[in-house]
């Protein structure tokens, strides 16, 4: 079995050295007309981007740095399923690569004891009926030692390295990836979110926890009960059942 299993995610792939952001560059070429599949992969980034404007710490040749252009056929408004898609697809290589006990934080963080594993920064480009490309950057921590993190990350961010014990060949574990993300983009394609959304909710480290949710349309407490047809997450406060469309999840209490 080849290394990377896919027939189109990352059969094209472009690598740097030193980018700002792959996300960045994953853009330029889909405006550019990449085709649905090509990968950007950096060893470093100088303005790597996280969700809501905070950066993403990015020392050279330690960890994953990748964003993959996709043409999928969806109305603008299913675009987030793709990303809670992805954070499927790296919930299970983080799995395969021996952290079993890797689960998700709504929408899409990679969590292993707690802390930050992985994340997942979607941008779009749409017409009024159609999404015209999709880029979705993926970070994992992968070979990173407690000292490659900034001071303000340490307790906060984890790596594969410090779940482990031992580190892991990062090609490997970019390949695993990518071939995650194509069987669960094809799987999506056949059968829409319902597969994505079953897996999501197995590997949920977010439902059945008090959370509060902050930067969103409003700031509430409760309990996360479920994520919905379209990946909106519904939370049960004191007034009632409110869905969440996009913010940010605390988990209260382990
Ligand atoms: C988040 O959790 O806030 C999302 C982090 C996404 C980081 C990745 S690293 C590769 C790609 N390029 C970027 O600038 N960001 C994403």
């Amino acid at each position: 079995r080849p290394l990377l299993n896919t027939h189109d995610v990352g059969q094209t792939l472009h690598w740097y050295e030193e980018v700002g952001s792959t996300n960045d560059v994953a853009k330029g070429l889909a405006e550019e007309g990449a085709l649905h599949g090509e990968v950007v992969v950096a060893e470093r980034q100088t303005a790597g981007r996280g969700r809501r404007g905070r950066s993403w710490s990015s020392p050279a040749r330690r960890n994953v740095y990748l964003s993959a252009v996709l043409r999928p056929d969806l109305p603008p408004a299913r675009a987030p399923e793709l990303t809670l898609l992805a954070s499927v697809a790296v919930c299970q290589a983080v799995r395969q690569a021996g952290v079993a006990a890797a689960g998700i934080k709504w929408p899409n963080d990679v969590l292993a004891s707690g802390r930050k594993l992985a994340g997942v920064l979607t941008e779009m480009a749409a017409e009024v009926e159609r999404v015209q490309w999709v880029v979705i950057g993926i970070g994992v921590n992968v070979n990173a030692a407690a000292a490659d993190f900034p001071e303000e990350l340490r307790g906060v961010a984890t790596s594969l390295l410090l779940e482990r014990g031992a580190p892991v060949p990062r090609a490997l574990f970019a390949a695993a990836v990518l071939t995650a993300l194509e069987e669960w983009l094809d799987r999506h394609a056949d059968e829409g979110f319902g597969p994505v959304r079953a897996a999501w909710r197995e590997m949920s480290d977010t439902l059945g926890r008090e959370v509060r949710i902050r930067g969103g349309a409003a700031e509430l407490t409760g309990v996360a009960e479920d994520i919905d047809e379209a990946g909106a997450l519904l939370v049960r406060t004191a007034t009632g059942l409110e869905r969440v469309v996009a913010g940010d999840v605390e988990l209260l209490r382990p």
